[in-house]
């Protein structure tokens, strides 16, 4: 633990040359439409978000988020989560296009819909991607896909070629999977009607082997970018294929990817708690993380963080903090850049302040907290409460990611 203070940045925007490939659209920026409802099942939602990254959980919070759904496709339990995601992105699939409501997701690549094919107890009336409305769609001939989650939830299906539509941009010959089966953890969302996955490295599940829809896209790209604005209980944009300097104060800082990175993976070096000079040194890897919504780092630093705030406890059923919903929440900064850069990044306190908590049993009128333990996974995820304070730049031909400071609501 060193004390670091932190001074005037540095930041060296080299950045947007010629690119050497013929672009042929112009930036586009598409919305992350905010379901004005959301109202997050906070312990599903900490319990989904281990599972995907591999961190343990307690009993009671996997019995919580899971217990119905160990492997089964069928009965669908009588909770419905309706309101679990917070931003949705309408995407265009097929000739005509067929508009479906999707989660822009930097910590997966396959892009993934519920489809005609998926097992009806599952679809509802929710919105579909049917194949055979298309008269673009091709079956690739014996394709599959799986995705599993460490708890047992997974989705998987077959694949299809078709034209997707971004934002305008129109991407022939890109693989849809099409989801037969998915476990009812995955699907209590109705709203949801597919996820594209946007991680850095990684390939898609599909065999045989596909290129992502990302890798399609890119060459229509003016750069080999995009960017990510989400907000504070507002709408986002997300844009591909520039940097739009109206939308961010000061410069970017970037940070590269750490070798042989999958996801957008980085290192960091500091964190700072609100009202304490003191800023705490060590080497941390983080992956910026759209489809997670919380901050998820070291069970020492989280602990850390509570210990400035009064009231805050852990629940040790299924580990995760509160704290009273009347107390406000410290600012929590990062030292990002790695030792190279100076720039502190800061998370407000009051988007820290997550969803309210189980208010009968929990005594009295208790929240729980947008940082809580990464239950031992190999990396921080810093999720939408993270992205949300900042305009970032995921520069996939730089293998890099960028953060800068916007103004903020
Ligand atoms: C970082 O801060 C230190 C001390 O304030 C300063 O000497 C150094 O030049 C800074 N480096 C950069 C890259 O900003
Ligand atoms: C599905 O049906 C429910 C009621 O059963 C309704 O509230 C919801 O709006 C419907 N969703 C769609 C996408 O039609
Ligand atoms: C698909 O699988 C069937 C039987 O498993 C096989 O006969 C056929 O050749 C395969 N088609 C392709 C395109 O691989
Ligand atoms: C942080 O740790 C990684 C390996 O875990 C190493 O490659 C990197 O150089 C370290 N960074 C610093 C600043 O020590
Ligand atoms: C925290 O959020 C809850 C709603 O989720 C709200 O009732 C409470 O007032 C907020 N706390 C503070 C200090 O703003
Ligand atoms: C944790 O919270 C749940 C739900 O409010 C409650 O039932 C349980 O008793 C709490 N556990 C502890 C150890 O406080």
């Amino acid at each position: 633990m060193a004390r670091l203070s932190f001074s005037a940045i540095i930041a060296i925007l080299s950045f947007l040359g010629p690119s050497s490939a013929a672009p042929t659209h112009a930036p586009i920026t598409i919305n992350a439409v905010r379901n004005p409802d959301y109202k997050p099942d906070g312990r599903l939602e900490y319990a989904r978000a281990l599972a995907k990254w591999g961190g343990s959980m307690p009993d009671a919070l996997a019995a919580h988020a899971f217990s119905k759904s160990k492997g089964d496709t069928g009965v669908v339990s009588a909770q419905t989560f309706v309101h679990d995601r917070e931003y949705l992105t309408p995407i265009e699939i097929g000739t005509p296009p067929q508009t479906l409501m999707m989660d822009l997701d930097t910590g997966s690549s396959d892009f993934w819909v519920y489809s005609s094919e998926t097992d009806a107890t599952l679809l509802k009336n929710r919105t579909r991607y049917v194949p055979d409305d298309s008269s673009t769609s091709r079956l690739i001939p014996n394709s599959s896909w799986s995705i599993q989650y460490g708890d047992g939830s997974f989705a998987s299906g077959d694949a299809y070629i078709d034209t997707i539509t971004v934002g305008g941009i129109k991407v022939t010959d890109a693989v849809v999977e099409s989801a037969k089966r998915v476990s009812e953890s995955m699907a209590t969302d109705m709203a949801l009607n597919g996820i594209f996955g946007l991680a850095w490295g990684l390939k898609s599940e599909v065999t045989p082997p596909v290129p992502t829809v990302y890798k399609k896209m890119s060459p229509l790209l003016r750069h080999n970018l995009f960017t990510a604005d989400l907000r504070f209980h507002a709408d986002g944009t997300y844009q591909f294929g520039a940097i739009d300097r109206s939308k961010f104060t000061g410069n970017i800082h970037w940070t590269p990817l750490i070798p042989n990175a999958a996801y957008w993976e980085f290192d960091y070096s500091a964190f700072n708690v609100e009202s304490s000079s003191v800023w705490y040194w060590y080497n941390w890897t983080g992956i910026a993380d759209t489809g997670t919504s919380l901050m998820m780092m070291n069970d020492d630093v989280v602990k850390y963080y509570y210990d400035q705030v009064k009231g805050a406890v852990l629940n040790e059923t299924y580990n995760i903090w509160i704290f009273p919903c009347e107390t406000a929440l410290p600012d929590f900064s990062f030292g990002l850049g790695n030792g190279r850069g100076n720039w502190s990044a800061t998370v407000p306190g009051r988007y820290i302040n997550y969803t309210t908590y189980d208010h009968v049993t929990s005594g009295g009128n208790k929240c729980m907290g947008g940082i809580q333990g990464n239950g031992g996974a190999n990396f921080n995820i810093l999720g939408d409460v993270f992205l949300k304070a900042f305009y970032t730049v995921f520069d996939v031909a730089g293998k890099r990611v960028g953060f800068a400071d916007k103004p903020l609501n």
